[in-house]
């Protein structure tokens, strides 16, 4: 049994803007949204009480599926590297980016680079030699299970949201699922737009969901796991389930869920998987995180 806890788009708060010059740009959008609404509804408070819970359920390994920042400022780079820290080391934590984290483009040593380790393949597996920056796929094989981070996200004009593989991650995926799927373990792919054709309005939506589906389809998959949304999901590509969980840090707001976070539980069974899913929850009281839910999934073993 392997327990994988998934959160999402924590939206750090604490952050703010000592160089106007800094918002000459799309940025000004994204400080706007955060001063009217977004500081109201994503808070420390209810990050540091899910972390409490999580600290309480036994718990092999944390993948945060992107969105850690608002609007790629230097400084939130930075303070999201502490967080993560807080939230485990980074053999412990995989971590990939959302459209947030490349809200403008960013030198990578001010940017994503500071969370490098956490988005890339194991040191051990990699052996000597740093890994390299932004470099997508990647692969970290911890117990039974594969994960595989994904990037989905880079700068888009304002107001846009949307997502993109590309054609050569869309294939080295495909070739590293295959590979995967005829070692036998249990594919965790972690993408930040959720996947499913024709989810979210086209300004939000992943532009290549249909060719990433048909990866799937034909390579396979135990599992996709995803974020962007606020809400929590659960669809199909095929027999893959794929699951999105709310805003780590939010309150319930308009159509979008209160903050939640899943655990996984991987166990083999009949040739193939059983996933356990628990739901743990802000409570209405909001002053803690309790189970608000669970369901079991088969998963057929990999066809080779
Ligand atoms: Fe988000
Ligand atoms: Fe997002």
């Amino acid at each position: 049994m392997f327990a994988l806890a998934h959160l999402s788009d924590p939206h750090l708060a604490g952050w703010s803007v000592d160089r106007p010059a800094a918002l000459a740009n799309k940025r000004i959008t994204g400080w706007l949204s955060w001063r009217l609404n977004r500081h109201k509804i994503h808070l420390a408070r209810v990050l540091d009480l899910m972390q409490a819970d999580m600290a309480e359920q036994p718990i092999d390994h944390v993948a945060v599926t992107g969105d850690l920042v608002n609007i790629s400022l230097p400084q939130e780079f930075e303070g999201a590297a502490r967080w993560l820290r807080t939230l485990g080391p980074a053999d412990k934590v995989t971590v990939i980016p959302g459209n947030h984290d490349a809200y403008v483009a960013v030198e990578n040593d001010e940017g994503l680079g500071r969370w490098r380790d956490y988005m890339t393949d194991l040191a051990w597996e990699r052996g000597e030699g740093t890994p390299p920056a932004d470099s997508f796929p990647f692969v970290r094989r911890i117990g039974p299970l594969a994960l595989i981070g994904l990037s989905s996200a880079l700068p888009t004009a304002p107001f846009f949201a949307s997502g993109t593989l590309g054609s050569a991650q869309l294939s080295a995926l495909r070739d590293i699922l295959a590979q995967l799927g005829s070692e036998g373990a249990f594919r965790v792919v972690l993408i930040h737009h959720p996947p499913l054709y024709g989810k979210g309005h086209r300004r939000k939506a992943l532009t290549d969901a249909h060719a990433f589906g048909e990866v799937v389809r034909a390579a396979g998959a135990e599992l996709v796991l995803h974020g962007h949304m606020h809400t929590a999901s659960l669809g199909h590509i095929g027999d893959t389930p794929v699951i999105g969980v709310p805003s780590a840090s939010a309150l319930r707001w308009h159509h979008k869920d209160a903050s939640a976070y899943n655990v996984y539980r991987i166990a083999r069974a009949d040739g193939g998987w059983r996933l356990t899913v628990e739901i743990r929850g802000l409570t209405n009281t909001e002053d803690r995180f309790a189970p608000s839910g669970s369901y079991e999934l088969t998963i057929p073993a990999a066809r080779h």
